[in-house]
């Protein structure tokens, strides 16, 4: 059992609810309890399947979820000592995401739900994010959240569950993008959040300058798609002079591709930390930091400094809950299932797109259903 909370070992406290998570590429499964207890959690990363492509593709995602999902569910319950009855509702990731991967995650979520009598609760893949931190420490609405993950790059503010308003987003890639891009031009293979933190932490900052979009105007609003261009240039211009991309180049350009990230993400911080400052009315207020990117170690502590710098108080999970898992689909299933105890959403079909704030305009990926992230 694993204490998402400092409290020690107790007797998890009804009720109890699985999460199951299968968006992207990794197939993930847990059950979590009422007072913030994770009695069992299990994730199969499908990296070696998708690391040869350069990134995720959606037909082997989907065909590696169905043969691994009924697994982890048996898996996950035999951990936590459980039995299918002992359930009190079952969530799944519903959107945004790959719809081949939801349609899994769905329809296995919806059969355990049905065969145990219990209901039904349709997740948002960014709420699993934006409440992840809840599950982890008791903090209250509303708070400041960025979001950054590989799809995704927003600020929000959150008044409650189900309550977020956009103040800003990316006008192109998202941040984990950027740094799959990144890692994809200079051979580090996939994901390249994890490997290019590896080799900045080698560089040297200051060899290279890179542009940095949008910092100093005003919004919060991010833009990456420069940037990988930038990185491109800067890595031929190595080749050109050197005759190879050697280990110094590669460190010195992730080292200045991270400090060019973590000066975007605090200059557009800032600005939202005004904006939602004047919106509550109060002057200390919670940060907090979530999605796969949160995991980077270098942007954690700079993002931390620029929350208290600014008289904020700066939270984001653990690192293994950064990244995507069923905790956090299970745990906001949970706020869900604890606002409205007769919720049900098994009318509800996988949503590719699924905004957090639907009346927000859509940025990127303008479509008949609205905006991408
Ligand atoms: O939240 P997540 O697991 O999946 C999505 O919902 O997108 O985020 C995955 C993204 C990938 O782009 C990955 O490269 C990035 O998070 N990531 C990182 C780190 N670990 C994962 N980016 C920077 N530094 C890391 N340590
Ligand atoms: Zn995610």
């Amino acid at each position: 059992m694993t204490q998402a909370t400092e409290t020690p070992d107790k007797k998890p406290q009804r009720p109890f609810v699985l999460g199951i998570e299968t968006s992207c590429d990794e197939t993930a499964a847990a059950i979590v309890s009422a007072d913030k207890q994770i009695l069992a959690h299990q994730v199969l990363s499908q990296i070696d399947d998708h690391s040869e492509y350069g990134g995720v593709v959606p037909e082997i995602a989907a065909r590696q979820h169905i043969s691994n999902l009924d697994h982890l569910v048996a898996g996950v319950l035999k951990d936590a000592n459980i039995s299918m009855a002992d359930l009190d509702a079952v969530a799944a990731t519903t959107g945004p995401g790959l719809v081949g991967g939801l349609m899994v995650g769905v329809m296995t979520a919806k059969a355990v739900a049905r065969a145990a009598g219990k209901p039904y609760v349709a997740v948002n893949h960014l709420e699993g994010h934006a409440l992840t931190a809840r599950l982890v420490e008791d903090i209250k609405f509303p708070y400041l959240l960025l979001l950054v993950s590989g799809g995704h790059c927003q600020l929000l503010s959150v008044s409650g569950v189900g309550k977020y308003k956009r103040l800003g987003t990316t006008i192109d890639d998202a941040v984990g993008e950027a740094f799959d891009k990144t890692a994809k031009l200079l051979g580090l293979g996939y994901p390249g959040g994890p490997a290019v933190e590896k080799e900045a932490v080698k560089g040297n900052p200051t060899r290279f300058k890179l542009p940095r979009p949008l910092i100093g105007k005003p919004g919060c609003d991010f833009s990456f798609s420069g940037l990988k261009t930038a990185v491109r240039r800067t890595a031929e211009a190595c080749v050109k002079e050197r005759g190879a991309l050697y280990a110094d180049d590669r460190a010195d350009i992730c080292a200045a591709f991270q400090t060019t990230i973590a000066a975007c993400l605090t200059n557009r911080l800032k600005n939202a930390i005004k904006l939602f400052r004047e919106e509550a009315g109060t002057d200390t207020l919670p940060l907090v930091v979530a999605g796969g990117v949160a995991a980077n170690k270098y942007l954690r502590a700079e993002l931390q400094k620029t929350a208290l710098d600014n008289n904020m108080t700066f939270h984001a999970p653990p690192l293994a809950l950064c990244t995507d898992n069923g905790a956090m689909i299970a745990w906001a299933g949970m706020e869900r299932f604890l606002d409205d105890p007769s919720i049900d959403d098994f009318e509800m079909a996988p949503r590719a797109r699924w905004p957090l704030d639907s009346t927000a305009i859509p940025l990127v990926g303008k479509g008949k259903k609205g905006a991408k992230a």
